[in-house]
């Protein structure tokens, strides 16, 4: 006989499923971000080079969450298309824009989603170890990348704050729409 667990507190069945689903739709997103980059810079150039690296983080995540809404029947968001055309599109704008405004999208989106992890981490209860773990483990990264935009210049962009307070906007507009539709 397999002697099944009990948790003093578990996470609403309803609020796991959302979270993989948003985590899952903004990896994706990051992905194609990052993707938009480096098909406008080269990855074989300086710059290209420093978004490859964080290119290669977020296919980890997106890798990791691509794996949870399978083992975890998600259904994932009908909006994957959306974020394909909208996360390349903010990618290769910035960087036409020029090196410190790619780095100011990064530095506000990797905010926008550092945080959105932060509040998911109180979210999910104890039987859910695994996922805060994984979850603990990519707001790391994401903090890395936003340094990374920071320490390249992202605030020196012109209108930095009109531009970081667009994106973060049309950030949080997509995880509340992924997390529902
Ligand atoms: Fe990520
Ligand atoms: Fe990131």
């Amino acid at each position: 006989m397999t002697k099944k667990k009990t948790y003093k507190s578990k996470t609403d069945n309803n609020i796991l499923n959302e979270i993989i689903r948003v985590d899952h739709a903004g990896e994706y997103g990051a992905t194609k971000i990052y993707d938009g980059q480096i098909a406008v810079f080269g990855k074989n150039s300086k710059i290209g080079k420093i978004i490859k690296h964080m290119a290669d983080q977020e296919q980890e995540h997106i890798d990791t969450f691509e794996k949870l809404i399978i083992k975890n029947r998600v259904r994932p968001t009908a909006l994957m298309p959306l974020w394909n055309v909208a996360g390349f599109c903010l990618g290769a704008t910035t960087a036409l824009m020029g090196k410190k405004a790619a780095m100011a999208c990064t530095v506000a989106v990797e905010k926008v989603i550092g945080d959105h992890y932060g509040e998911q981490l109180s979210l999910l209860k104890q039987d859910q170890k695994k996922l805060k773990s994984i979850i603990k483990k990519f707001q790391k990264d994401e903090l890395e990348h936003h340094n990374i935009g920071i320490a390249h210049d992202a605030k020196k962009t012109p209108a930095y704050g009109l531009l970081s307070s667009v994106i973060s906007f049309g950030c949080k507009t997509a995880i509340a729409l992924s997390k529902k539709i």
